[in-house]
């Protein structure tokens, strides 16, 4: 695809992310990371190119890699300017990753942990994950600088797996199948804040939405929201398309494609591609792009997405640019904070600080035009007087 595209689309998205492009304007007069390096492995987009140019402005000479062989744009990857990138859609992301490594980066920025699994003692001044998946990882890690769980941000939490994942989980299926939603069956695995996003999306489509969940309050909140619970055995019998976004493995198994009907539509929206078991599915026929046919001992034939891949972002563009505004903004702060604070951190994982937080909503509501109340002194007595 032609640079060109790639540049268009960068510029696209840097016009539909106001918070970061703030955020750039102070950076590129303060330059608070003038000669770091930052390593970042996230999923080479136009937003991620924008947050490039973020921290370029900044001063940062800035190294990325793909967090998933299906995920990069080659336009944006062949366009941006602002940082050095290693590998092309398709590529095995670990010889990316290596490269990244190489370049002996002071920060890293990570999509699924997977420079913080390789650099985790290395003496670096920080990083920062963007997953959940991810945190789940380098919770296991023995840090030896501080990292900065970006995914809890309650800015990042509730735009990117809330909005993001659930609208753009939904335009992957879409462009990929073209299929009316509405009327649909449509079976929703795990209703963390990502499932919940794509559960209520769907739903908005018109689609009747089933929810699986082993976590008892979570079951519970889907049903109070309207929706029906049920085990994931029986719920095959009765969807026609089945989103897996639990964050664990083997969530749809023989087991459940031996009941499922014919024509079923498979998609995965979490991180890795474990959640549908590809083993027990066997083999299958590309009939569109990202669709591929799987025949099944009975002669029914179950139809994959993007071979199982985080669906959002290998059939479609990923969050969109208004949602990596806040998560991106939170990681642009999140290496100036580990910057200004170096050696002040323990080693581990630190929330990102609220005030970075509030700052990033901030700006977000003021590029909205949204301007809201605060409280009065006497309120704020009010609320500070009770005591025991
Ligand atoms: N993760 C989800 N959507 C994304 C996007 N558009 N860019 C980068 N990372 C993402």
């Amino acid at each position: 695809m032609p640079r060109a595209a790639g540049a268009a689309r960068i510029e696209w998205a840097d016009g539909n992310m106001p918070v970061l492009r703030s955020i750039r304007e102070r950076f590129a007069a303060e330059r608070p990371l003038e000669g770091l390096t930052v390593g970042a492995c996230l999923h080479v987009t136009a937003e991620t190119g924008v947050l490039a140019r973020t921290l370029a402005a900044g001063g940062a000479h800035v190294v990325l890699c793909a967090a998933n062989p299906l995920t990069t744009q080659d336009d944006v990857a062949g366009a941006l300017a602002e940082a050095v990138v290693h590998g092309r859609r398709g590529d095995d992301p670990a010889a990316g990753v290596r490269e990244v490594v190489a370049a002996r980066p002071d920060i890293v920025l990570d999509d699924g942990a997977d420079l913080l699994s390789i650099l985790h003692d290395a003496p670096l001044i920080g990083g920062a994950e963007e997953t959940i998946t991810g945190l789940v990882r380098v919770r296991r890690l023995d840090l030896a600088f501080p990292v900065l769980a970006v995914n809890e941000a309650r800015t990042e939490r509730l735009f990117n797996d809330h909005y993001g994942t659930g609208q753009s989980t939904l335009d992957g299926i879409l462009r990929a199948t073209n299929l009316l939603l509405a009327g649909r069956a449509v079976v929703v695995l795990g209703f963390g804040w990502t499932g919940m996003g794509v559960a209520r999306r769907a739903r908005g489509a018109g689609a009747h939405v089933i929810v699986c969940e082993v976590d008892p309050l979570r079951a519970l909140d889907a049903r109070m929201e309207g929706f029906e619970v049920m085990p994931a055995l029986e719920a095959a019998t009765r969807g026609e398309v089945f989103i897996t976004v639990t964050g664990c493995r083997d969530v749809l198994t023989a087991r459940h494609f031996a009941r499922m009907r014919d024509g079923a539509v498979l998609a995965n929206a979490g991180h890795f591609d474990v959640e549908i078991c590809l083993a027990d599915l066997g083999p299958g026929e590309e009939v569109l792009p990202l669709v591929s046919r799987h025949p099944q001992p009975d002669g029914r034939e179950l139809n994959l997405l993007a071979a199982g891949r985080v669906v959002n972002l290998a059939a479609g563009e990923g969050h969109p640019a208004g949602v990596m505004d806040m998560s991106f903004a939170n990681q642009a702060l999140a290496v100036e904070h580990l910057t200004l604070n170096r050696g002040r951190l323990s080693p581990g994982i630190h929330p990102v600080p609220e005030d970075i937080d509030r700052e990033v909503a901030r700006l977000k509501l003021a590029s909205l035009g949204v301007t809201i109340d605060s409280l009065t002194e006497e309120q704020r007595r009010y609320l500070g007087a009770w005591r025991p």
